[in-house]
């Protein structure tokens, strides 16, 4: 079975892609997120270690992402930290 990276996974569209993800049971989901104020463990299924993996860290910590990217055949990349909002008026 293949083995897909989410950067971002309990982000806004993150969360939404992990969830069909997990529902259509295709490819197991290593999910990266930092949980920052965006990511919501809530909007995500439980990780379960086995489909399911959540790893709780920071896409800009090389070592990390070094350890999880190797075993992972397809990357989607949702991570982001800023979110600007401009009010005109
Ligand atoms: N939401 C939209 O309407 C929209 C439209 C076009 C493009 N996009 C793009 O899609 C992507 C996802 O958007 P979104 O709305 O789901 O964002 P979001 O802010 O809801 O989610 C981002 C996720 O990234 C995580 N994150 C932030 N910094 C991280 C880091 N350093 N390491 C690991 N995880 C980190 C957050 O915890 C969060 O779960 C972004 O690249 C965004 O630019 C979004």
């Amino acid at each position: 079975m293949k083995t897909t990276l989410v950067t971002g996974g309990a982000g806004f569209i993150g969360s939404s892609f992990v969830r069909g993800l997990i529902a259509r049971q295709q490819t197991r989901v290593v999910n990266y997120d930092l949980l920052t104020y965006a990511g919501n463990l809530d909007s995500i299924p439980a990780a379960d270690g086995k489909m399911h993996i959540f790893v709780h860290a920071d896409i800009c910590n090389a070592d990390r992402m070094a350890q999880k990217s190797p075993i992972c055949s397809e990357r989607t990349r949702l991570a982001k930290k800023w979110r600007m909002v401009r009010l005109t008026h």
